[in-house]
């Protein structure tokens, strides 16, 4: 009896190890929830792999664990389009064949949309190109404040103004993550400028850093879920920003509860105790330790490598600094890499070329639209008017998905600004090419091929005789012309474009300006050109974008996100001396605290060239008077304000109605408005729309730095409805008990 007893108990016991076998190892299980997986995977890894995880392994490549089947997390430059595959480990391309992309515009013009639905084609198409190529990150996308008209890389970001960068980050994240890619907000944060990026030490207030800088990042963390972020290269009050106790402990993953990675710039980590102990993940590099570059393969002397390694065996540092480091990347990766129920992407499809030329065409800015002889305006251009369009510029033929940075895109597909031209009005298109500047390199400017004079000459010569002139300039990302790791160094127009507007207009009045930058730029020409297009950079569509918008097939609708100064002088941070920009080469401080851009200009009276959400259409916007529905509001109560808006011009269009608030009385400077909310509508032509806001409490806060939070003082508000922050078309009154 006893010896059967004993058969069977073996017999259990094998059959239930064959279920065990059978059954998958909880990782490797789909269907099981991420947080057991990671805790399953962790179980079985050694502390050698589990730091191996935490540092790169090659240019855009971080380690996986071989031996239990978990792959490598591969990266790829964001945030416009898939950039073309790098060397394994130097910053050359590989020359691949299948990765030429679909440029979509830069974010400013994604932001100039004032569309949050453009943020969701975007991050959706932009994240299949990723998913196409195999990506588990892409780099991207860049919320930076617009600080200064300077900084190289706010063709990147999404202008000046936090509602506005927190409304159009969130929707692009969401797409983009819908693929199983994983976005990289970035660079967190204050990496407000490219000069001295590397080590500048920024100061400011609480006040600054919680109303102005972070708020992006917030929202696309806590509303949009990113699954990483990016630490910039600088140092904020003392401390590098990759390693930063107070961004990355206290706020990114204290108050935001950020359960995501943060992955350092390139070389952004400096110090093993601050990587270990200050809350970064993975750090990425060039084969640098970090202090030196050059040295190849370096992986090793990386500051989360064998130095980490070490003093985890030592005791020097705790274990659970690791299993929270390896549960986040474990994390990362069963959310992409090991996400078998993410789609498989698409690259270079029709659906991705039509959403970058819609997305541009709702970006393009129509700044300024009149008659030379005080007739009708010039656009829409009517082509039977003209016998002979000159389309004068260097930027009209030149390929701006090149250059810039990190951000630059190998295309399949870039259609320039002429060709569009070209397609719309046949052979009545002449082109000249006016200006030239060196070809895009990364670290210096290069003289262009070109004797710029018989350029200018030949332009004014053939401009004497055109019916009309559209002038297709800007600035192009070559260095110190919109480009990373390098500020422009004034606001003025490159490459003799202005003395050659100027020649131009004395021989012919008629001209269109069609700006192509990422930033603003100074126009003394602006009284005597009749039209004036902000045009960005389109990307692949450009040129049909902006021939769509400048024939009128396309009404424009874009929004400035960001104010044009008169001169750079009106510029805040350019108000208080080199410590407030570019900093001493030390350290900076950002001494306009909170008023940046239109805050400033509305607060100090001094007017923008063009102010913060200003833009032109087609047709014209009747706003009637706005109405609130109480008077005054108390605790969780909100104001419902309905303003009447009709199209009273002959085509159908969009128009952005912006609401701000403003706090009559407070204990603390505040702006004289902000920005908090806003609704893109389209009307046909004599439709009119009520549009209704609703305005609560959260609307009204400022960050008080004594309590740290953010607080409400009772008293009188106003609410300013208008078409741009200074075209206010209706106020409302109300009192917050
Ligand atoms: C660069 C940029 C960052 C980019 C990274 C990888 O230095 O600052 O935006 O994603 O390195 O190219």
């Amino acid at each position: 009896m006893k010896m059967k007893f004993v058969y069977v108990a073996i017999a259990i016991s094998l059959g239930v190890v064959s279920l065990k076998a059978q059954q998958k190892a909880v990782y490797l299980d789909d269907n099981q929830p991420i947080e057991a997986r990671v805790k399953d995977a962790l179980s079985r890894m050694t502390l050698e792999e589990k730091v191996k995880l935490c540092t790169a392994q090659s240019k855009f490549s971080s380690h996986g664990v071989p031996r239990l089947g978990i792959p490598e997390i591969w990266m790829s430059d964001g945030p416009h389009g898939v950039r073309e595959e790098i060397l394994w480990d130097s910053w050359g391309n590989a020359e691949w064949t299948n990765d030429s992309c679909t440029a979509f515009p830069a974010l400013t013009c994604l932001a100039a949309t004032w569309n949050p639905q453009m943020s969701a084609i975007y991050g959706k198409a932009v994240g299949e190109e990723a998913r196409y190529r195999r990506k588990d990150i892409l780099l991207g996308p860049g919320v930076n404040i617009y600080r200064t008209p300077l900084n190289g890389r706010n063709f990147e970001y999404m202008g000046e103004d936090p509602y506005l960068a927190s409304k159009m980050v969130v929707p692009y994240i969401k797409g983009l993550q819908s693929n199983g890619v994983a976005a990289c907000v970035k660079h967190y944060a204050l990496n407000n400028q490219e000069v001295w990026r590397g080590s500048i030490d920024v100061q400011l207030s609480d006040r600054a850093l919680y109303e102005i800088y972070l708020p992006a990042f917030k929202a696309a963390i806590v509303e949009g879920g990113s699954w990483s972020i990016m630490g910039s290269y600088n140092k904020v009050r003392g401390q590098h920003a990759c390693h930063n106790d107070l961004l990355l402990n206290k706020i990114l993953k204290g108050e935001w509860k950020f359960d995501g990675c943060v992955v350092t710039d390139w070389g952004g980590a400096h110090d093993t105790k601050e990587a270990v102990f200050n809350g970064l993940d993975i750090e990425m590099g060039s084969y640098t330790n970090g202090l030196s570059s050059g040295k190849k393969f370096a992986y090793d002397d990386y500051y989360l490598a064998s130095a980490y390694l070490k003093g985890l065996k030592d005791g020097t540092y705790p274990m659970s600094s690791i299993d929270d480091k390896a549960s986040r990347i474990l994390r990362l990766i069963f959310r992409t890499a090991m996400n078998r129920n993410r789609p498989w992407g698409s690259f270079t499809s029709d659906e991705h070329y039509n959403a970058a030329r819609t997305i541009a065409e709702e970006g393009i800015v129509l700044l300024k639209n009149e008659s030379a002889k005080k007739k009708e305006a010039i656009l829409p251009l009517n082509g039977n008017k003209y016998r002979s369009i000159l389309v004068v510029g260097e930027n009209a033929i030149r390929r701006l998905t090149e250059g810039g940075g990190s951000s630059v895109l190998k295309v399949k597909k870039e259609v320039s600004p002429l060709a569009g031209l070209q397609a719309k009005f046949g052979d009545k298109v002449k082109y000249t090419m006016g200006y030239a500047s060196g070809k895009p390199v990364y670290d210096r400017e290069v003289a262009p091929d070109f004797n710029t004079d018989s350029l200018h000459a030949e332009a004014v010569k053939q401009a004497a005789n055109a019916d009309l002139i559209i002038f297709v300039g800007g600035l192009n990302k070559n260095n110190f012309q919109d480009c990373e790791n390098a500020d422009r160094k004034s606001l003025a127009l490159p490459f003799g474009q202005t003395e050659l507007i100027n020649d131009l207009l004395k021989v012919n009045k008629n001209m269109v300006v069609v700006l192509l930058s990422g930033n603003a730029v100074e126009m003394p020409w602006i009284k005597n050109v009749p039209s004036v297009l902000q045009a960005w950079y389109p990307g692949s569509e450009s040129g049909n974008a902006i021939a769509n918008i400048i024939t009128g097939e396309v009404n424009p609708s874009g929004k400035l996100p960001f104010s044009f100064p008169v001169k750079l002088e009106d510029n805040a941070a350019h108000s208080f001396g080199a410590i407030a920009y570019p900093g001493d080469g030390v350290k900076e401080e950002y001494k306009e605290d909170i008023l940046v851009g239109y805050r400033w200009h509305d607060t100090k009276k001094i007017p923008a060239l063009f102010p913060f959400g200003h833009g032109l259409s087609y047709t014209q916007f009747k706003y009637g008077k706005a109405i609130a529905d109480k008077k005054d509001i108390s605790g969780t109560e909100e104001i419902t304000v309905t303003i009447p808006v009709k199209n009273v011009g002959n085509v159908k269009g969009k128009e952005v109605v912006q609401l701000y608030i403003g706090d009559e009385k407070c204990s603390v400077i505040r702006p004289v408005k902000e920005l908090k909310d806003f609704q893109k509508i389209e009307l046909a032509p004599g439709e009119e729309k009520i549009v209704s806001f609703k305005v609560g409490k959260d609307a009204l806060k400022f960050f008080n730095e004594t309590l740290h939070d953010w607080v409400v003082e009772p008293g009188a508000f106003k609410v300013y409805i208008g078409s741009s922050s200074t075209d206010i078309r209706s106020i409302v009154n109300f009192v917050f008990n």
